[in-house]
């Protein structure tokens, strides 16, 4: 208990909607940013990746065949990969009836638009590298893109984190800009979260892969700010799941569904 002999609460993780509001509207799409924002949700995750002609686009995977109409607009081109698709291309396809008809003509985003929507929205951006393999020097071309837009000023610093699964790619954008906030999206052993942590400044795993010492652990460290390691947990869909990683003490959650998350997170 507190001074006043009520309950202390611990501050609230933040709630990240993962790809956009992507439960109710197509992923990674303009419209699924939109609705994270009338939910009244402020920090968006997305998928950066880079086209055939060096444009970079925001979608998840690396064929666009699960989100968009590309077989039916390019029967011949099987396996589909984004990298070998033009950005003109990739402007006519439709993004969003694979979702519902009532998205029908959404557009898979260049990351310029998508920031300047993100900027409109008053919205905060959790950036995934995706499959950076793929993409040779893609960090230092987000980072322009960035720059850019505005987005690399200390004005948004608050306002944006850059993630990985790759943790080369992560050391990559620490070392261009080290005033950038970073996370590492894995789950490294205790023992190694150290090594982590400079160049990190959150590690987000899987939510089945963390438990309250794992959090405790990497709050015991400091990231390259001197502010304690930071953790974000994904992809966190159901009330019963959200209170317990909330339990453990997380810094963030990463969910399909942030008003299922806000809702069992302000029910006690
Ligand atoms: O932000 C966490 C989450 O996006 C990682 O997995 O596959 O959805 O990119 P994935
Ligand atoms: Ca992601």
């Amino acid at each position: 208990p507190g001074p006043d002999g009520r309950p202390v609460r611990a501050a609230q993780p933040t709630v990240v909607a993962h790809r956009g509001a992507s439960a109710y509207a197509p992923e990674n799409t303009l419209s699924a940013i939109d609705k994270a924002a009338r939910l009244g949700f402020s920090w968006v995750e997305n998928d950066v990746q880079r086209t055939k002609d060096g444009k970079l686009v925001v979608i998840h995977d690396d064929s666009l065949a699960r989100t968009t109409n590309v077989e039916d607009v390019f029967p011949g081109r099987a396996p589909w990969k984004v990298k070998d698709f033009t950005a003109a291309e990739i402007a006519r396809l439709d993004a969003g009836s694979w979702f519902s008809p009532a998205y029908a003509g959404a557009r898979v985003p260049t990351l310029d638009r998508y920031m300047r929507r993100v900027e409109r929205n008053h919205e905060k951006l959790l950036l995934e590298v995706k499959n950076p393999e793929l993409y040779p020097g893609i960090e230092a071309q987000i980072l322009k893109s960035l720059s850019n837009e505005g987005w690399l000023d200390r004005a948004h610093q608050n306002r944006l984190i850059v993630q990985s699964f790759s943790a080369d790619s992560i050391r990559t954008v620490h070392r261009l800009k080290p005033a950038l906030t970073t996370g590492y999206l894995g789950r490294p052993k205790v023992a190694d979260l150290g090594g982590y942590a400079g160049f990190a400044d959150l590690v987000n795993p899987a939510y089945a892969d963390i438990s309250a010492s794992y959090v405790s652990a990497a709050h015991a460290l400091k990231g390259p700010h001197g502010k304690p390691l930071r953790v974000f947990t994904w992809t966190v869909n159901d009330a019963a799941t959200a209170r317990k990683v909330r339990g453990y003490g997380v810094d963030g959650i990463i969910t399909n569904k942030p008003d299922v998350v806000r809702t069992a997170l302000s029910a006690d």
